[in-house]
């Protein structure tokens, strides 16, 4: 099977259907776009995926090293740690912390050491924090962070704080990384970095990204595959060059003809 499978997945929202019966399957090491227009359902799939949700109708099945298993009921905590994690449309740091704090929470929530460990101050506990330390400003150098590590998040600048967010994301050691909108609100030039980034850690963590994002030109250059959403509806699926010239897309986008 595919590393995840979702089948006739569907979230109802008293009458509004915001995923109605979408299948997409996302394979090992893969940067799959998920695009569409404002209220497509993006962020709903994602938060499907990620056990916000719990789906109406239809399977979310991961392959893991035990077998497939089935996401449906399972909690946001069991799913990330069963590898999924993601960022948020509107981002989500701890403003009050350093941001080698924030990054090395997110490692924490993954590999802690016991509260005794952690109560006692004990050898154990120093040398994790040690090697969460490097781990973490190891992150932080990749994405271009590291002389802001004891910088308070709240006084990063937009484009530091996305950036931070994906860091973040990569610290809990995913399989699977979904990023909602992770160029939202940054200049031309920060969006090109960032689309660098995206392909480089897709490739270098061995990793399946899922991209949602309104800038095209980002997702067209780095995507190998994308799934389009209407309505909550799956509207198209394919290579970015045949999503270019699908006629049903063109009209979500542009309207009329
Ligand atoms: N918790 C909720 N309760 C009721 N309706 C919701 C809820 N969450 C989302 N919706 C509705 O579901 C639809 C899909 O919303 P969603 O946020 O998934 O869209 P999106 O594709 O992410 O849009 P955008 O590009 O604007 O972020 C919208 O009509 C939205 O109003
Ligand atoms: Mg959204």
């Amino acid at each position: 099977m595919s590393l995840l499978e979702i089948k006739k997945l569907t979230k109802n929202f008293g009458g509004l259907s915001a995923v109605s019966m979408v299948d997409m399957t996302f394979e090992k090491n893969e940067l799959v776009g998920l695009i569409g227009p404002n209220g497509a359902g993006k962020t709903t799939l994602f938060n499907l995926l990620t056990g916000v949700y719990v789906p109406s109708e239809g399977t979310i099945t991961l392959d893991t090293d035990k077998g497939p298993v089935v996401l449906n009921q399972k909690s946001p905590h069991q799913i990330s740690d069963l590898g999924l994690t993601r960022t948020f449309q509107n981002i989500r740091l701890f403003h009050e912390l350093s941001v080698l704090d924030n990054v090395k929470i997110a490692m924490h929530s993954k590999k802690g050491v016991s509260l005794w460990h952690s109560l006692c101050r004990t050898s154990k506990y120093y040398q994790n924090e040690k090697e969460l330390s490097e781990q973490a400003l190891e992150l932080l150098t990749l994405f271009n962070l590291q002389d802001k590590q004891d910088v308070l998040s709240k006084h990063l600048s937009y484009g530091e704080q996305r950036r931070l967010e994906i860091v973040r994301a990569l610290a809990t050691n995913p399989r699977i990384l979904f990023l909602d909108e992770p160029a939202a609100g940054m200049n031309p030039q920060e969006t090109a970095e960032l689309t660098e980034l995206i392909h480089k850690i897709q490739q270098d963590f061995n990793i399946t990204v899922v991209l949602i994002e309104h800038d095209m030109s980002l997702v067209m250059s780095i995507c190998q595959r994308i799934y389009v959403l209407e309505y909550g509806r799956l509207l198209a699926h394919g290579t970015p060059d045949e999503i270019k010239q699908n006629k049903a897309v063109i009209k979500a986008y542009l309207g009329g003809e």
